[in-house]
């Protein structure tokens, strides 16, 4: 991102675009990083879970009262620089029709995957009609947090892939890898069809004002780089081009993707999600050195002693500094037994470093 006029303030999604976030993002060397948590907003928050008793997850996701009230509790309570929209990567594909359910414990369910031509032809695009309750979800936030920027997110399309085609979560992607595989035309119009609607939910997302999105493809590390290269790439790159128009910082992650963060890196995003299996300085060598990272703590490591997390939280901020820009954040998801005691901790230590 080059230097903002004014009228970039009002283009390129809200006023919270010099945040510390988008500093980092830009690659600019900051004192300390700027930090959020993936999952920072849910179970590990007595305040969510007692906000979310007797409304189901999606039915929450769709309510722009419990939505912004959700998405804040984080921010609130811990004090960190970004807030993470509280949706789910299935919504969109809800919203255009798809029979799903996010089954607590296991996660989203789908009636019917989706499995031959046929279905991948039913599959519709997205319409902002159909979430036209985001937008206002994300504009009530927007307002309600001020120059704390607010990050969009859509699954990428391979991840939705897997669920739509396996029917539910799944350890292998057997069945996800035996479409690609067998059946080539019907994987890549299936993940052209899910680039379309990742990209319209993000869009949705930053033209109600969200500062920054970030493409999740959970799934993706169990994919070998040849294939990654071959069945996903183009996929997500699609999502990263048909969002060209906006200046806001674009992150994407995946865990277990030590061997495809250089592949990653070229969907075209501005900055490289990490798990904790790579050093971040070693992380931003294999992406080319010029592509700002973000991570890496093991979420596992917030389980331990203080001792322990502080020692990590100290590493992972070393290592970020040899890289070019470091947002810092878990490897993954804040894990549901976490304290959110020592969340705010570890948000006290990365600011006072
Ligand atoms: O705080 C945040 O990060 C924002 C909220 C968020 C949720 N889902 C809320 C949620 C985000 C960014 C997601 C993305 C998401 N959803 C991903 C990609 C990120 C990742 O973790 O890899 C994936 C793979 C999903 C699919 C999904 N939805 C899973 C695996 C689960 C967990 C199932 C369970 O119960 O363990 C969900 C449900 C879900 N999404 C919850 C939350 C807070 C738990 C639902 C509850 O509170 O009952």
């Amino acid at each position: 991102m080059g230097a903002m006029t004014p009228t970039d303030l009002t283009t390129t999604g809200g006023p919270a675009t010099r945040s510390l976030l988008a500093r980092a993002a830009a690659g600019e060397r900051l004192a300390r990083p700027p930090v959020w948590f993936m999952r920072q907003a849910g179970r590990s928050l007595p305040e969510y879970r007692t906000l979310r008793l007797g409304t189901s997850m999606l039915q929450a996701c769709r309510t722009p009262d419990l939505v912004t009230e959700i998405t804040l509790q984080p921010v609130r309570r811990h004090g960190v620089d970004a807030a993470i929209f509280f949706s789910d990567i299935v919504v969109p594909l809800v919203a255009v029709g798809l029979e799903i359910e996010i089954v607590p414990g296991t996660g989203p369910v789908v009636a019917r995957p989706v499995r031959t031509a046929a279905d991948v032809a039913a599959v519709r695009r997205l319409e902002e009609a159909d979430v036209a309750d985001i937008a206002v979800s994300v504009r009530q936030l927007v307002a309600e947090l001020g120059d704390i920027p607010l990050i969009g997110f859509a699954g990428a399309p391979y991840t939705l892939a897997s669920y739509l085609i396996e029917g539910g979560p799944s350890k292998e992607h057997a069945r996800t890898k035996a479409l690609m595989y067998s059946e080539p035309a019907v994987w890549h119009a299936l993940l052209a069809r899910l680039a379309e609607i990742s990209a319209a939910f993000l869009r949705v997302q930053l033209d109600a004002g969200a500062s920054a999105v970030q493409l999740f493809d959970s799934w993706a590390g169990g994919l070998s780089a040849a294939d990654y290269a071959e069945y996903v790439l183009p996929h997500s790159q699609a999502v990263f081009a048909a969002l060209a128009g906006y200046s806001v910082p674009t992150i994407h992650f995946g865990v277990g993707t030590g061997e495809l963060l250089d592949l990653m890196r070229g969907a075209g995003a501005s900055v490289v999600g990490v798990d904790w299996r790579v050093p971040l300085d070693e992380a931003a060598r294999r992406i080319g050195g010029a592509t700002p990272v973000q991570g890496n703590l093991d979420p596992a490591v917030l389980l331990a002693d203080w001792p322990v997390i502080e020692r990590s939280v100290r590493r992972v901020v070393e290592e970020g500094r040899r890289a070019p820009g470091h947002i810092f954040n878990l490897g993954h998801g804040v894990l549901p037994d976490t304290d959110p005691d020592v969340l705010t901790r570890v948000v006290e230590l990365v600011h006072s470093l």
